[in-house]
């Protein structure tokens, strides 16, 4: 197969990232420039502040990448950007600026699905480390800020076909870390505070029960272990994390929790970047526990479910991506549960869970050989599905 050098563009959600990778299987450069710093004030991404940032940094990200890449602009066989789904007004700097610059250098240009990028994490490092031998069906778990998606994956020539076989009904995985950090006053992105905070509380404290995090539906079957498709015979998998946000927001309630949380987020505000030392000053017994015990929830029905997909798909290879895949406890209850059912189960490295180029890079390889290139007038879909 040939060599192909793709100059990669994301800007869904609140990070501006390029990188340069070769045939899919090369990690060059990859730069990423977090906007933490100013959501974190809001406790959440504002869509206006994210579109103005990705404006301000899309210029010399770009060049950083391909400065560490060593490479010219002349050197690289085509340009990738994101076109969805992710923030309409965000996806539009990246996708402007890729335009732009495949009109003025003359390469084609790629449009991939930031979905597919987040797949292609896992496998563009994968065959860094040589393993270029995956058995099919695969089942994707996408699982992020915007997105908890089960998708059941064939290969069909260079490309892939995905079907869809689960989905948030409401709040995505990283939504409720996020949102129970925000209402406990531990700042924004929530996944990585209490991913670190869960390892000093009782994981066993607060008990969540099913009904709390399940979503009601009149098809589910009573064990509770898939949704036969009212249009299909497919069983599905959604799953539902905005009950268990309401389940923390009831118990700091019943417990009065509230003037110690306003007086953490008080001090937590005072610090630019806290650390672990930081939190822990800052948060009781109590807290921690809480914390333990949510993280605790969301993991054991987030890896039941998949997992019991996986069984009713008989799939052959799981893949855990997106940016609550960085998350420790998941990567070891994954690998210790995939193996008692004997599914191979691969992860992104921590960098490349969470958003980047590198990915929307990769997954353009196959569309480079296959020679599907987007056209000068293509535009940004927010709601972009993937298949
Ligand atoms: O993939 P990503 O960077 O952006 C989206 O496409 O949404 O994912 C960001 C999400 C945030 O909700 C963040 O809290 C969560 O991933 N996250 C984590 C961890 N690191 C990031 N969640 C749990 N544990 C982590 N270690
Ligand atoms: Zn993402």
């Amino acid at each position: 197969m040939p060599d192909g050098y793709i100059l990669g563009i994301e800007s869904s959600c609140d990070e501006t990232a390029a990188a340069v990778v070769r045939s899919g299987e090369q990690l060059i450069s990859n730069v990423v420039a977090s906007q933490f710093a100013t959501h974190q004030p809001y406790g959440g991404v504002v869509p206006e502040l994210a579109s103005r940032e990705h404006l301000r940094a899309i210029v010399p990200v770009v060049r950083q990448a391909m400065a560490s890449a060593n490479c010219s602009f002349d050197a690289v066989d085509a340009i990738a950007v994101t076109q969805g789904p992710g923030l309409a007004g965000s996806l539009l700097v990246g996708i402007s600026y890729a335009k732009a610059l495949a009109f003025a250098l003359e390469k084609p240009l790629i449009a991939v699905n930031h979905l597919e990028g987040h797949i292609h994490a896992v496998l563009l490092e994968e065959r860094q480390k040589g393993n270029h031998e995956l058995q099919f069906p695969v089942l994707a778990l996408v699982v992020s800020g915007g997105h908890t998606h089960l998708y059941r994956a064939e290969q069909k020539g260079l490309s892939w076909t995905y079907s869809n076989i689960g989905h948030t009904r409401d709040d995505a995985a990283g939504e409720a870390f996020d949102k129970v950090a925000k209402l406990l006053g531990l700042g924004y992105p929530g996944g990585p505070v209490i991913d670190r905070l869960s390892t000093h509380g009782n994981p066993e404290a607060v008990k969540f029960t099913s009904a709390q995090i399940k979503h009601r539906d009149r098809r589910e079957q009573t064990d509770g272990h898939g949704i036969e498709d009212a249009n299909s015979d497919q069983p599905r998998f959604d799953f539902s994390y905005s009950g268990i946000k309401t389940a923390v927001l009831r118990f700091v309630e019943a417990h009065n929790m509230q003037p110690a949380i306003e007086e953490r987020r008080r001090n937590l505000a005072k610090i630019p970047k806290p650390k672990l030392e930081d939190y822990l000053a800052n948060c009781d017994r109590e807290t921690l526990d809480l914390v333990a015990s949510f993280q605790r929830a969301m993991i054991t029905d987030l890896v039941g479910r998949t997992l019991a997909a996986a069984q009713a798909y008989e799939v052959a290879t799981l893949l855990v991506t997106g940016g609550v895949a960085a998350n420790n406890e998941l990567r070891q209850t994954f690998e210790r549960r995939a193996a008692i059912e004997g599914v191979p189960v691969f992860f992104p490295s921590r960098p490349l869970s969470t958003d980047n180029a590198a990915m929307i890079a990769a997954a353009a390889y196959p569309k480079f050989l296959a020679k599907q290139f987007a056209p000068m007038d293509f535009s940004a879909e927010a709601g972009m599905a993937l298949r």
